[in-house]
């Protein structure tokens, strides 16, 4: 099989991945933070060790700002609902994923504000647009950084500078960009940043996390037992406890850790340049087929390694189900729990895109069979 769907979750995994799971279940299989036995303390170095990791890739001072969560959506959902028990204005991007919208949606219906910007499928949110939706009630700015459906990068940095200029934390949902284009927090003036685990990461389902920059101020959403302070009612104001309640996933964590080790030894810039090349040549073998419609950057504008494509008057799930079932193809069409961005590019009225999303075992032979597959079907149709 041809696995290209590693904007829904990466496959394969570099081998150490699944090692370092069995490993941390055959010999680290203790409760972290619990009990004070060799198997306990153990099971924490492992949570400390994907947590040190994850903050030298996102160049983050002091790990424990780095808190662990099932995947992005649920890191968005702490960051959202913890951020907004007051009330007040949020802004977001049109090209949001449900895990955005969906949570805001429900803010709105409870008398939330939030405002929408448009997001430019080429060169992503204006910044300017930010500065002028900005209210003195804004209490958040929630942007991706790059779209899940057609690869748009936003300009985070200047995006940032903006907000941070408000004083306005900027949320950014880096569930297409953590471990395959550089996020640097300092740099890009990023307040919190929501990212999963299993896909660029290369870590198993079940991880993910937010970064919380010192100074930004929610609150929790999921209370109950840290291993600290059990005496008090109130939950533990120490981070990373303050939001981490209940038995964390060591051995996914375990695994996590291995996928960050891959991207450390191959190098960011590697992965990137490797991912840019397939994708381009992605790009390039599907201008080439009659009545195929390409959205998001064109070939030479950085992207996230994600492209979405149209045959006109074929339904796109019946394009995935003909690259499975007849070429061993694997893809994702729909709407990839995005309709705004759907709807922003125009496609949400047709049944959304097919989604073709490489990775970094992906080679250039996969990318033509898969160009040569899409032909063969335009062409019968
Ligand atoms: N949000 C993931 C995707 O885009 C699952 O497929």
């Amino acid at each position: 099989m041809i696995y290209l769907d590693n904007a829904a979750t990466s496959w394969p995994k570099p081998p150490m991945v699944a090692d370092r799971v069995r490993e941390a279940i055959l010999h680290q299989g203790g409760n972290p933070g619990r009990s004070g036995h060799a198997m306990s303390l153990a099971a924490g170095k492992l949570l400390e060790e994907a947590r040190n990791k994850l903050a030298h890739l996102f160049n983050v001072a002091d790990p424990h700002r780095i808190v662990f969560a099932l995947n992005a959506t649920d890191a968005l959902h702490l960051a959202i609902n913890g951020s907004l028990e007051e009330g007040g204005h949020v802004i977001i991007s049109s090209m949001e994923h449900n895990a955005v919208t969906r949570p805001l949606h429900r803010y709105q219906e409870r008398g939330g504000c939030v405002t929408k910007i448009p997001m430019d499928p080429v060169s992503g949110v204006d910044p300017e647009n930010v500065k002028k939706a900005l209210r003195k009630d804004t209490r958040l700015v929630v942007m991706t950084h790059a779209s899940n459906v057609c690869g748009t990068v936003n300009p985070i940095k200047e995006i940032g500078l903006v907000c941070r200029e408000a004083g306005v934390p900027l949320l950014v949902d880096a569930s297409q960009s953590a471990g395959c284009l550089p996020v640097d927090v300092e740099a890009m003036h990023i307040d919190m940043l929501a990212f999963p685990g299993h896909k660029s990461l290369l870590g198993p389902t079940g991880t993910g996390g937010l970064y919380i920059r010192e100074g930004v101020e929610m609150a929790p959403v999921r209370l109950g037992g840290t291993g600290l302070h059990s005496e008090e009612q109130d939950q533990p104001r120490e981070m990373p406890f303050r939001y981490e309640s209940g038995t964390q996933n060591v051995q996914g964590l375990a695994g996590l850790a291995a996928g960050l080790d891959y991207i450390e030894e191959e190098g960011l810039d590697a992965i990137e340049s490797k991912e840019e090349s397939l994708t381009s040549l992605l790009l390039e073998g599907l201008a080439s087929i009659e009545g195929l419609s390409l959205y998001g950057p064109p070939k030479g504008v950085r992207r996230a390694p994600v492209v979405s494509f149209t045959l006109e008057n074929v339904d796109p799930i019946e394009i995935a189900a003909i690259l499975d079932q007849s070429f061993a193809i694997a893809v994702r069409a729909g709407l990839h729990c995005a309709p705004d961005a759907h709807g922003t590019i125009g496609t949400l009225a047709a049944g959304g895109t097919v989604r073709v999303s490489p990775g970094p075992y992906n080679t250039e032979e996969d990318i033509q069979t898969v160009v040569d597959a899409i032909g063969e079907i335009a062409e019968a149709f």
